[in-house]
């Protein structure tokens, strides 16, 4: 999956497929009206939340399962996740699959954990939507040149 410090291996993945996507889609719904004040509810994001799961043909939900010794720095065990994603990411490159991280504020929730039976220290740190581009392949990842943000010390 990727680096992990003291080998703890902590990411957890809850993979939505047929019919679970039905029922992450209503989750997201759900939540997001139970979750969000009336006044900050916005259509729009409501809208992608519920057809986002519909519209791909698998969604991971991606979570740092947290060690109970916490012998290892909460931000490590996040960064080995981190990894596991961009391999998952890469390989569905590989395989001409389109991939997507979202992190809605609602994951980083209780009631989130609860849905996929996460403990109190464990987080969700993500959606990852899988599918087929409905669109044609982006040519260029539009990122900055790699001179803009390294600094390279040769004395
Ligand atoms: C940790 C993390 C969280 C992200 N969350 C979101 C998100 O909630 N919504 C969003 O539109 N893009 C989010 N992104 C960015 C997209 O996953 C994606 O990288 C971006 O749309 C650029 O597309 P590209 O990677 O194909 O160039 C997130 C990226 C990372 C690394």
């Amino acid at each position: 999956m990727g680096p992990t410090h003291g080998n703890t291996q902590p990411w957890r993945f809850h993979v939505f497929m047929e019919d679970g996507l039905t029922t992450l889609s209503q989750f997201l719904g759900r939540t997001y009206l139970q979750l969000t004040p009336s006044e900050q509810q916005n259509d729009a994001k409501l809208a992608k939340l519920i057809r986002r799961p519909l519209l791909s043909s698998a969604v991971i939900a991606v979570s740092m399962k947290r060690q109970d010794e916490e012998k290892i720095m909460e931000i490590e065990e996040i960064e080995a996740v981190a990894c596991a994603v961009q391999n998952i990411h890469l390989s569905c490159t590989a395989y001409g699959i389109g991939g997507f991280w979202s992190t809605p504020k609602l994951i980083y929730t209780k009631t989130m954990n609860d849905f996929l039976e996460l403990g109190e220290k464990d987080k969700c740190l993500g959606l990852f939507y899988i599918g087929y581009p409905g669109i044609e392949w982006p040519e260029n990842a539009h990122r900055k040149p790699i001179e803009y943000n390294t600094k390279w010390i040769n004395k």
